[in-house]
Protein backbone atom coordinates (compact mmCIF):
# COMPACT_ATOMS: atom_id res chain seq x y z
CA UNK A 1 0.00 0.00 0.00
CA UNK A 2 1.55 3.42 -0.93
CA UNK A 3 2.13 5.34 2.30
CA UNK A 4 -0.77 8.77 2.12
CA UNK A 5 1.06 12.11 2.73
CA UNK A 6 -0.43 15.54 3.17
CA UNK A 7 1.82 18.30 2.13
CA UNK A 8 0.46 21.45 4.29
CA UNK A 9 2.19 24.00 2.81
CA UNK A 10 1.46 27.69 1.92
CA UNK A 11 2.76 27.79 -1.62
CA UNK A 12 3.69 25.15 -4.20
CA UNK A 13 5.09 26.26 -7.52
CA UNK A 14 3.87 26.68 -10.27
CA UNK A 15 0.85 28.02 -8.53
CA UNK A 16 2.54 30.14 -5.56
CA UNK A 17 6.01 31.11 -5.38
CA UNK A 18 7.63 33.46 -3.36
CA UNK A 19 10.45 31.45 -2.74
CA UNK A 20 12.55 27.97 -2.06
CA UNK A 21 9.55 26.19 -0.04
CA UNK A 22 7.40 26.84 -3.47
CA UNK A 23 10.45 24.62 -5.67
CA UNK A 24 10.73 22.01 -2.64
CA UNK A 25 6.21 21.60 -2.15
CA UNK A 26 6.08 21.45 -5.56
CA UNK A 27 8.89 18.69 -7.07
CA UNK A 28 8.80 16.52 -3.93
CA UNK A 29 5.56 15.05 -4.77
CA UNK A 30 7.20 13.29 -8.26
CA UNK A 31 10.12 12.74 -6.25
CA UNK A 32 8.05 10.56 -3.23
CA UNK A 33 5.77 8.80 -6.05
CA UNK A 34 9.21 6.89 -6.54
CA UNK A 35 9.05 5.64 -3.57
CA UNK A 36 5.14 4.93 -3.15
CA UNK A 37 4.24 7.76 -1.08
CA UNK A 38 1.36 9.39 -2.66
CA UNK A 39 0.94 13.08 -1.92
CA UNK A 40 -1.71 15.52 -1.56
CA UNK A 41 -0.99 19.13 -1.52
CA UNK A 42 -2.85 21.15 1.03
CA UNK A 43 -2.71 25.02 -0.14
CA UNK A 44 -4.98 28.34 0.43
CA UNK A 45 -7.14 29.15 -1.99
CA UNK A 46 -4.96 31.83 -2.48
CA UNK A 47 -6.92 33.88 -6.39
CA UNK A 48 -3.46 32.09 -8.55
CA UNK A 49 -4.63 29.33 -6.95
CA UNK A 50 -8.50 28.58 -7.22
CA UNK A 51 -7.84 30.27 -11.06
CA UNK A 52 -5.55 27.15 -11.55
CA UNK A 53 -7.95 24.80 -10.49
CA UNK A 54 -11.52 25.92 -11.85
CA UNK A 55 -14.50 24.35 -10.94
CA UNK A 56 -12.93 21.80 -8.59
CA UNK A 57 -15.06 19.48 -6.83
CA UNK A 58 -16.07 20.45 -3.22
CA UNK A 59 -15.40 17.78 -0.67
CA UNK A 60 -16.64 19.39 2.46
CA UNK A 61 -18.33 22.71 3.31
CA UNK A 62 -17.80 24.51 6.45
CA UNK A 63 -20.64 26.76 7.74
CA UNK A 64 -17.91 29.20 9.50
CA UNK A 65 -14.19 28.69 9.39
CA UNK A 66 -12.75 31.82 11.45
CA UNK A 67 -15.06 34.42 10.73
CA UNK A 68 -16.56 33.32 7.10
CA UNK A 69 -18.03 30.36 4.92
CA UNK A 70 -15.66 27.69 3.17
CA UNK A 71 -15.32 24.76 1.20
CA UNK A 72 -12.54 22.36 0.57
CA UNK A 73 -12.21 21.25 -2.87
CA UNK A 74 -10.24 18.59 -4.64
CA UNK A 75 -8.27 19.27 -8.49
CA UNK A 76 -5.31 17.86 -9.97
CA UNK A 77 -3.37 20.94 -11.97
CA UNK A 78 0.37 20.61 -12.99
CA UNK A 79 0.71 16.85 -11.80
CA UNK A 80 -0.39 17.93 -8.35
CA UNK A 81 -3.07 16.48 -6.73
CA UNK A 82 -4.25 19.17 -4.82
CA UNK A 83 -6.67 19.95 -1.44
CA UNK A 84 -7.21 23.97 -1.52
CA UNK A 85 -8.77 25.74 1.36
CA UNK A 86 -11.54 27.88 -0.57
CA UNK A 87 -12.23 31.01 2.08
CA UNK A 88 -12.88 33.73 0.80
CA UNK A 89 -12.58 36.02 3.71
CA UNK A 90 -9.29 35.35 4.38
CA UNK A 91 -7.30 34.47 0.78
CA UNK A 92 -9.40 35.95 -1.62
CA UNK A 93 -6.85 38.59 -2.08
CA UNK A 94 -4.44 39.76 -5.21
CA UNK A 95 -1.01 39.84 -4.45
CA UNK A 96 1.55 38.55 -2.35
CA UNK A 97 0.38 35.57 0.12
CA UNK A 98 1.40 36.97 3.19
CA UNK A 99 1.69 40.69 2.93
CA UNK A 100 -0.90 43.79 1.52
CA UNK A 101 -0.17 46.27 -0.85
CA UNK A 102 1.56 48.85 1.82
CA UNK A 103 4.37 45.53 1.98
CA UNK A 104 2.75 45.16 5.02
CA UNK A 105 1.99 41.94 6.53
CA UNK A 106 -1.84 41.29 6.40
CA UNK A 107 -3.48 41.89 10.38
CA UNK A 108 -5.04 39.04 9.80
CA UNK A 109 -2.26 36.28 9.68
CA UNK A 110 -2.40 34.73 12.67
CA UNK A 111 -6.28 33.60 11.76
CA UNK A 112 -5.76 33.21 7.97
CA UNK A 113 -3.09 30.14 8.50
CA UNK A 114 -4.87 29.31 12.19
CA UNK A 115 -7.81 28.33 9.69
CA UNK A 116 -5.84 27.30 7.14
CA UNK A 117 -4.09 24.35 10.07
CA UNK A 118 -7.55 24.08 11.55
CA UNK A 119 -8.98 22.21 8.18
CA UNK A 120 -5.73 20.29 7.94
CA UNK A 121 -5.65 18.72 11.45
CA UNK A 122 -9.70 18.10 10.48
CA UNK A 123 -8.41 16.50 7.35
CA UNK A 124 -5.44 14.75 9.21
CA UNK A 125 -8.15 13.43 11.88
CA UNK A 126 -10.86 11.42 8.43
CA UNK A 127 -12.83 14.12 7.96
CA UNK A 128 -12.54 13.17 3.76
CA UNK A 129 -13.57 9.70 3.94
CA UNK A 130 -11.78 9.36 0.55
CA UNK A 131 -8.58 10.70 2.06
CA UNK A 132 -7.15 9.46 4.91
CA UNK A 133 -3.19 10.86 5.24
CA UNK A 134 -1.22 8.17 7.44
CA UNK A 135 1.49 11.29 7.75
CA UNK A 136 0.70 14.74 7.59
CA UNK A 137 4.05 17.25 6.77
CA UNK A 138 3.68 20.71 7.95
CA UNK A 139 5.78 23.10 6.21
CA UNK A 140 6.96 25.93 7.97
CA UNK A 141 4.80 28.39 10.78
CA UNK A 142 2.13 28.92 8.04
CA UNK A 143 0.80 25.10 8.42
CA UNK A 144 2.41 24.33 12.43
CA UNK A 145 -0.46 25.01 13.66
CA UNK A 146 -2.00 21.77 12.70
CA UNK A 147 -0.02 19.96 14.71
CA UNK A 148 -1.24 21.70 17.83
CA UNK A 149 -4.78 21.14 16.87
CA UNK A 150 -4.57 17.17 16.97
CA UNK A 151 -2.50 17.77 20.32
CA UNK A 152 -5.53 19.55 21.86
CA UNK A 153 -8.52 18.19 20.17
CA UNK A 154 -7.18 14.18 19.74
CA UNK A 155 -8.67 11.94 17.27
CA UNK A 156 -9.32 8.92 17.44
CA UNK A 157 -7.19 8.34 14.47
CA UNK A 158 -4.14 10.48 14.64
CA UNK A 159 -1.44 10.41 11.45
CA UNK A 160 2.41 10.95 11.89
CA UNK A 161 3.34 14.57 12.01
CA UNK A 162 6.43 15.67 11.14
CA UNK A 163 7.12 19.54 11.21
CA UNK A 164 9.49 20.89 8.38
CA UNK A 165 11.68 24.20 8.94
CA UNK A 166 12.40 25.95 6.10
CA UNK A 167 13.37 28.96 7.63
CA UNK A 168 13.79 29.67 11.38
CA UNK A 169 13.45 33.51 10.78
CA UNK A 170 9.83 33.33 10.18
CA UNK A 171 8.06 32.08 13.29
CA UNK A 172 4.85 33.21 13.58
CA UNK A 173 4.71 34.74 16.38
CA UNK A 174 1.20 36.42 17.79
CA UNK A 175 -0.25 38.16 20.17
CA UNK A 176 -1.85 36.06 23.15
CA UNK A 177 -4.98 37.18 23.26
CA UNK A 178 -5.62 35.35 19.73
CA UNK A 179 -6.30 31.88 21.35
CA UNK A 180 -9.57 32.26 22.17
CA UNK A 181 -10.27 33.57 18.47
CA UNK A 182 -8.27 30.31 17.39
CA UNK A 183 -10.08 28.15 19.09
CA UNK A 184 -7.10 26.65 21.64
CA UNK A 185 -7.52 26.25 25.04
CA UNK A 186 -5.99 28.91 27.53
CA UNK A 187 -3.85 26.32 28.64
CA UNK A 188 -1.91 26.55 25.41
CA UNK A 189 0.06 29.48 26.51
CA UNK A 190 2.06 27.63 28.70
CA UNK A 191 5.96 27.98 28.16
CA UNK A 192 5.70 23.40 26.88
CA UNK A 193 3.39 24.94 24.43
CA UNK A 194 2.78 28.21 22.43
CA UNK A 195 3.74 30.66 24.86
CA UNK A 196 6.75 32.34 23.43
CA UNK A 197 8.13 35.34 25.53
CA UNK A 198 5.15 36.53 26.61
CA UNK A 199 3.10 35.80 23.01
CA UNK A 200 1.95 32.85 21.13
CA UNK A 201 4.66 31.28 18.55
CA UNK A 202 3.27 28.97 15.93
CA UNK A 203 6.77 27.46 14.82
CA UNK A 204 7.27 26.68 18.56
CA UNK A 205 3.82 24.93 19.01
CA UNK A 206 4.84 22.71 15.99
CA UNK A 207 8.32 22.45 17.11
CA UNK A 208 6.92 20.88 20.23
CA UNK A 209 3.70 18.63 19.36
CA UNK A 210 5.01 16.78 16.33
CA UNK A 211 6.77 13.44 16.33
CA UNK A 212 9.71 14.71 14.21
CA UNK A 213 11.28 17.73 13.50
CA UNK A 214 13.18 17.91 9.82
CA UNK A 215 14.91 20.70 7.96
CA UNK A 216 16.83 21.27 4.79
CA UNK A 217 19.97 20.54 5.21
CA UNK A 218 22.56 18.52 7.65
CA UNK A 219 24.63 21.51 8.65
CA UNK A 220 21.46 23.76 9.05
CA UNK A 221 19.77 21.23 11.53
CA UNK A 222 22.75 21.17 13.86
CA UNK A 223 23.22 25.83 13.47
CA UNK A 224 19.30 25.81 14.70
CA UNK A 225 20.35 23.68 17.60
CA UNK A 226 22.81 26.68 18.74
CA UNK A 227 22.12 29.93 20.31
CA UNK A 228 23.36 32.12 18.04
CA UNK A 229 21.72 29.66 15.08
CA UNK A 230 18.54 28.90 17.04
CA UNK A 231 16.82 32.19 16.90
CA UNK A 232 15.22 32.03 19.99
CA UNK A 233 14.73 28.51 19.53
CA UNK A 234 17.98 26.75 19.84
CA UNK A 235 17.22 25.20 23.14
CA UNK A 236 13.93 23.61 22.35
CA UNK A 237 15.68 22.61 18.65
CA UNK A 238 18.48 21.20 21.37
CA UNK A 239 16.48 19.56 23.56
CA UNK A 240 14.60 17.54 20.93
CA UNK A 241 17.78 16.61 19.36
CA UNK A 242 16.48 13.12 18.67
CA UNK A 243 13.75 13.70 16.68
CA UNK A 244 15.43 16.12 14.81
CA UNK A 245 17.36 15.64 11.09
CA UNK A 246 18.64 17.80 8.02
CA UNK A 247 17.39 16.40 4.94
CA UNK A 248 19.42 17.98 2.06
CA UNK A 249 16.98 19.90 -0.69
CA UNK A 250 17.42 18.89 -4.39
CA UNK A 251 16.56 20.96 -7.40
CA UNK A 252 13.72 20.09 -10.69
CA UNK A 253 16.87 18.84 -13.26
CA UNK A 254 14.17 18.87 -15.97
CA UNK A 255 13.35 22.82 -15.02
CA UNK A 256 17.03 23.60 -14.75
CA UNK A 257 18.90 21.74 -17.50
CA UNK A 258 21.50 23.08 -19.92
CA UNK A 259 21.03 20.52 -22.43
CA UNK A 260 17.73 21.28 -22.87
CA UNK A 261 16.90 24.79 -21.31
CA UNK A 262 14.49 26.85 -23.64
CA UNK A 263 15.39 30.01 -21.80
CA UNK A 264 18.54 30.11 -22.65
CA UNK A 265 20.67 31.68 -25.93
CA UNK A 266 23.15 28.50 -26.33
CA UNK A 267 22.38 24.75 -25.22
CA UNK A 268 25.41 23.27 -23.60
CA UNK A 269 26.27 20.30 -21.45
CA UNK A 270 29.69 19.13 -19.46
CA UNK A 271 30.54 17.22 -22.14
CA UNK A 272 30.96 20.52 -24.18
CA UNK A 273 30.76 23.89 -22.62
CA UNK A 274 31.05 25.44 -26.28
CA UNK A 275 27.76 26.81 -25.76
CA UNK A 276 28.39 28.86 -23.05
CA UNK A 277 30.49 31.50 -24.38
CA UNK A 278 27.09 32.82 -26.59
CA UNK A 279 25.24 32.68 -23.52
CA UNK A 280 27.88 35.11 -21.74
CA UNK A 281 28.20 37.08 -24.79
CA UNK A 282 24.04 37.42 -24.97
CA UNK A 283 24.27 37.83 -20.97
CA UNK A 284 26.57 40.89 -21.19
CA UNK A 285 25.06 42.15 -23.93
CA UNK A 286 21.02 42.37 -22.24
CA UNK A 287 23.16 44.31 -19.26
CA UNK A 288 24.52 46.20 -21.05
CA UNK A 289 28.20 45.49 -19.96
CA UNK A 290 31.21 45.31 -22.48
CA UNK A 291 30.69 41.82 -24.28
CA UNK A 292 34.46 41.23 -23.26
CA UNK A 293 34.87 37.18 -23.52
CA UNK A 294 37.56 37.12 -21.18
CA UNK A 295 35.95 39.00 -18.39
CA UNK A 296 34.94 37.21 -15.06
CA UNK A 297 31.47 37.42 -14.61
CA UNK A 298 30.21 36.80 -11.07
CA UNK A 299 25.92 36.56 -11.43
CA UNK A 300 23.42 36.85 -8.34
CA UNK A 301 19.77 36.12 -8.24
CA UNK A 302 17.72 36.17 -5.04
CA UNK A 303 15.84 38.14 -2.04
CA UNK A 304 17.58 41.27 -1.83
CA UNK A 305 17.62 40.88 2.59
CA UNK A 306 19.85 40.76 5.35
CA UNK A 307 19.61 36.93 5.49
CA UNK A 308 21.16 37.00 1.90
CA UNK A 309 24.13 38.81 2.72
CA UNK A 310 23.65 41.37 -0.04
CA UNK A 311 25.03 44.14 2.11
CA UNK A 312 28.21 42.49 2.25
CA UNK A 313 28.47 42.42 -1.15
CA UNK A 314 27.27 46.34 -1.97
CA UNK A 315 30.11 46.85 0.91
CA UNK A 316 32.71 45.24 -1.61
CA UNK A 317 31.49 46.46 -5.01
CA UNK A 318 34.09 49.82 -4.96
CA UNK A 319 37.18 47.38 -4.49
CA UNK A 320 35.70 44.46 -7.19
CA UNK A 321 37.67 46.60 -9.70
CA UNK A 322 38.07 43.26 -12.79
CA UNK A 323 34.90 41.92 -12.53
CA UNK A 324 31.48 42.27 -14.04
CA UNK A 325 28.71 41.68 -11.16
CA UNK A 326 24.92 40.77 -12.86
CA UNK A 327 22.54 40.89 -10.24
CA UNK A 328 18.99 40.17 -10.14
CA UNK A 329 16.52 40.35 -6.87
CA UNK A 330 14.23 42.50 -5.16
CA UNK A 331 13.62 42.83 -1.65
CA UNK A 332 14.75 45.79 1.13
CA UNK A 333 13.94 48.82 -0.59
CA UNK A 334 17.20 50.48 0.63
CA UNK A 335 19.19 47.78 -1.04
CA UNK A 336 17.49 48.06 -3.75
CA UNK A 337 18.37 51.56 -4.27
CA UNK A 338 21.84 51.10 -3.28
CA UNK A 339 22.31 48.77 -6.13
CA UNK A 340 20.74 50.83 -8.56
CA UNK A 341 22.93 53.54 -7.70
CA UNK A 342 26.09 51.15 -7.53
CA UNK A 343 25.34 50.35 -11.60
CA UNK A 344 24.70 53.78 -12.55
CA UNK A 345 28.01 55.02 -11.25
CA UNK A 346 29.87 51.82 -12.82
CA UNK A 347 27.67 51.04 -15.79
CA UNK A 348 30.78 49.16 -17.16
CA UNK A 349 30.90 46.59 -14.51
CA UNK A 350 28.12 46.35 -12.33
CA UNK A 351 24.52 45.62 -14.19
CA UNK A 352 21.51 45.44 -11.62
CA UNK A 353 17.78 44.04 -12.57
CA UNK A 354 15.14 44.78 -9.60
CA UNK A 355 12.32 42.62 -9.83
CA UNK A 356 11.54 38.80 -9.78
CA UNK A 357 12.28 37.19 -13.48
CA UNK A 358 12.26 33.93 -14.04
CA UNK A 359 13.70 33.46 -17.60
CA UNK A 360 16.34 36.07 -16.48
CA UNK A 361 17.52 33.96 -13.54
CA UNK A 362 17.88 31.29 -16.32
CA UNK A 363 19.81 33.29 -18.30
CA UNK A 364 22.73 34.30 -15.38
CA UNK A 365 22.95 30.93 -14.96
CA UNK A 366 24.16 29.92 -18.23
CA UNK A 367 25.94 33.21 -19.03
CA UNK A 368 28.21 33.60 -15.55
CA UNK A 369 31.35 32.54 -14.92
CA UNK A 370 30.64 32.49 -11.29
CA UNK A 371 27.73 32.44 -8.97
CA UNK A 372 27.55 34.19 -5.62
CA UNK A 373 25.50 33.83 -2.73
CA UNK A 374 27.48 35.64 0.75
CA UNK A 375 24.57 34.11 2.75
CA UNK A 376 24.49 35.21 6.54
CA UNK A 377 22.55 31.85 7.15
CA UNK A 378 21.20 29.26 4.34
CA UNK A 379 18.64 26.60 5.88
CA UNK A 380 19.76 24.92 2.39
CA UNK A 381 19.72 27.52 -0.90
CA UNK A 382 18.66 26.28 -4.56
CA UNK A 383 19.94 28.66 -6.60
CA UNK A 384 23.90 27.80 -5.80
CA UNK A 385 22.96 24.03 -6.92
CA UNK A 386 21.22 25.59 -10.09
CA UNK A 387 24.35 27.36 -10.91
CA UNK A 388 26.63 23.87 -10.14
CA UNK A 389 24.31 22.49 -12.85
CA UNK A 390 24.90 25.01 -15.17
CA UNK A 391 28.44 25.40 -14.74
CA UNK A 392 28.14 28.85 -12.94
CA UNK A 393 30.84 28.13 -10.65
CA UNK A 394 29.83 29.04 -7.01
CA UNK A 395 31.18 31.10 -4.43
CA UNK A 396 29.43 30.48 -1.22
CA UNK A 397 29.71 31.47 2.04
CA UNK A 398 30.36 28.30 4.30
CA UNK A 399 26.68 27.92 6.22
CA UNK A 400 23.89 25.77 6.34
CA UNK A 401 23.37 24.12 3.03
CA UNK A 402 25.65 26.08 1.17
CA UNK A 403 28.22 24.45 3.02
CA UNK A 404 26.70 20.87 2.41
CA UNK A 405 26.33 21.59 -0.97
CA UNK A 406 30.11 23.05 -2.32
CA UNK A 407 33.80 21.73 -1.93
CA UNK A 408 36.06 24.11 -1.71
CA UNK A 409 38.69 24.62 -4.43
CA UNK A 410 41.57 23.82 -1.45
CA UNK A 411 44.76 22.90 -2.59
CA UNK A 412 44.29 19.49 -1.78
CA UNK A 413 40.65 19.83 -2.83
CA UNK A 414 41.85 20.95 -6.69
CA UNK A 415 44.78 18.03 -6.56
CA UNK A 416 42.17 15.46 -6.10
CA UNK A 417 39.87 16.97 -9.06
CA UNK A 418 36.96 17.11 -6.60
CA UNK A 419 36.10 20.59 -5.82
CA UNK A 420 32.87 22.43 -7.38
CA UNK A 421 32.88 25.74 -6.26
CA UNK A 422 34.50 28.37 -3.49
CA UNK A 423 33.21 28.91 0.12
CA UNK A 424 34.34 31.84 2.97
CA UNK A 425 33.77 32.53 6.57
CA UNK A 426 29.68 33.87 6.33
CA UNK A 427 29.44 37.52 7.73
CA UNK A 428 32.80 38.53 6.66
CA UNK A 429 33.56 41.37 4.17
CA UNK A 430 37.59 40.44 3.85
CA UNK A 431 36.87 36.74 3.90
CA UNK A 432 34.58 37.07 0.73
CA UNK A 433 36.85 39.07 -1.09
CA UNK A 434 39.39 36.67 -0.71
CA UNK A 435 37.42 34.07 -2.27
CA UNK A 436 36.24 36.09 -4.88
CA UNK A 437 40.09 36.61 -5.64
CA UNK A 438 41.25 33.08 -5.49
CA UNK A 439 37.96 32.52 -8.03
CA UNK A 440 39.33 35.17 -10.77
CA UNK A 441 42.43 34.15 -10.20
CA UNK A 442 41.96 30.71 -11.16
CA UNK A 443 39.44 31.66 -14.11
CA UNK A 444 42.62 33.11 -15.42
CA UNK A 445 45.39 31.45 -14.72
CA UNK A 446 44.18 28.18 -15.33
CA UNK A 447 41.82 27.40 -17.69
CA UNK A 448 41.90 23.54 -17.32
CA UNK A 449 41.59 23.76 -13.89
CA UNK A 450 38.43 26.00 -14.21
CA UNK A 451 36.61 23.61 -16.56
CA UNK A 452 37.41 20.90 -13.83
CA UNK A 453 35.76 22.87 -11.21
CA UNK A 454 32.61 23.40 -13.78
CA UNK A 455 32.61 19.60 -15.21
CA UNK A 456 32.38 18.44 -11.04
CA UNK A 457 30.19 21.14 -10.80
CA UNK A 458 28.00 20.10 -13.45
CA UNK A 459 28.12 15.86 -12.26
CA UNK A 460 27.01 16.58 -8.65
CA UNK A 461 23.40 14.72 -8.07
CA UNK A 462 21.41 17.77 -6.95
CA UNK A 463 18.30 15.71 -8.25
CA UNK A 464 15.44 14.54 -5.36
CA UNK A 465 16.14 10.98 -5.58
CA UNK A 466 18.41 11.18 -2.37
CA UNK A 467 15.92 13.06 -0.50
CA UNK A 468 13.24 11.55 -1.62
CA UNK A 469 14.31 8.15 0.15
CA UNK A 470 15.06 9.76 3.26
CA UNK A 471 11.48 11.17 3.08
CA UNK A 472 10.03 7.76 2.93
CA UNK A 473 11.80 6.05 5.53
CA UNK A 474 11.19 9.18 8.04
CA UNK A 475 7.36 8.58 7.06
CA UNK A 476 7.17 4.86 7.11
CA UNK A 477 8.95 5.16 10.59
CA UNK A 478 5.56 7.04 11.85
CA UNK A 479 3.16 6.19 9.62
CA UNK A 480 -0.45 5.96 11.45
P1 LIG B 1 14.88 31.50 -0.44
O1 LIG B 1 13.78 30.52 -0.41
O2 LIG B 1 15.51 31.74 0.88
O3 LIG B 1 14.52 32.78 -1.13
P2 LIG B 1 16.20 29.57 -2.24
O4 LIG B 1 17.55 29.61 -2.87
O5 LIG B 1 15.83 28.34 -1.53
O6 LIG B 1 16.09 30.86 -1.31
O7 LIG B 1 15.07 29.74 -3.34
C1 LIG B 1 14.85 30.92 -4.05
C2 LIG B 1 14.02 30.60 -5.27
O8 LIG B 1 13.44 31.79 -5.78
C3 LIG B 1 14.83 30.02 -6.41
O9 LIG B 1 14.00 29.20 -7.19
C4 LIG B 1 15.26 31.30 -7.17
O10 LIG B 1 15.60 31.04 -8.50
C5 LIG B 1 14.01 32.11 -7.05
N1 LIG B 1 14.21 33.56 -7.09
C6 LIG B 1 14.50 34.39 -6.07
N2 LIG B 1 14.56 35.67 -6.47
C7 LIG B 1 14.30 35.66 -7.79
C8 LIG B 1 14.19 36.68 -8.79
N3 LIG B 1 14.39 37.96 -8.49
N4 LIG B 1 13.88 36.30 -10.05
C9 LIG B 1 13.69 35.01 -10.35
N5 LIG B 1 13.77 34.00 -9.46
C10 LIG B 1 14.07 34.32 -8.20
C1 LIG C 1 13.85 28.80 2.69
C2 LIG C 1 15.34 29.00 2.88
C3 LIG C 1 16.16 28.41 1.76
C4 LIG C 1 15.67 27.03 1.36
C5 LIG C 1 14.19 27.10 1.05
C6 LIG C 1 13.61 25.74 0.64
O1 LIG C 1 13.25 29.80 1.97
O2 LIG C 1 15.66 30.37 3.06
O3 LIG C 1 17.51 28.31 2.17
O4 LIG C 1 16.38 26.56 0.24
O5 LIG C 1 13.49 27.52 2.17
O6 LIG C 1 13.77 24.76 1.64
Amino acid sequence: MPLSLLSVTPEVYPLVKTGGLADVAGALPAALAAEDVAVTTFVPGYPAVLGAIGDAAVVHAYDALMGGPATLRRATVAGLDLLVLDAPHLFARDGNPYLGPDGRDWPDNPLRFGAFARAAADVASGLLPDLLPDVVQLHDWQAALTAVYLHYDPPTRRPGVVMTIHNLAFQGIFPAYLLGALGLPAEAFALDALEYYGSIGFLKGGLIFADRITTVSPTYATEITTPEGGMGLGGLLAGRGQVLSGILNGIDTDVWDPAADPRIAARYSAADLGGRAADKSTLQRAFALPEAPEAFVIGSVGRMTEQKGMDLLLALLPELGEVQIVLLGSGDAGMEAAFVAAAAASPDRVACRIGYDEALSHQIQAGSDAFLMPSRFEPCGLTQMYALRYGAVPIVARVGGLADTVIDASPYALAQGVATGFQFAPGSVPAMRAAIRRAAELYRDDEAAWAQLQQNGMATDCSWNSAAKQYAALFRSIRA
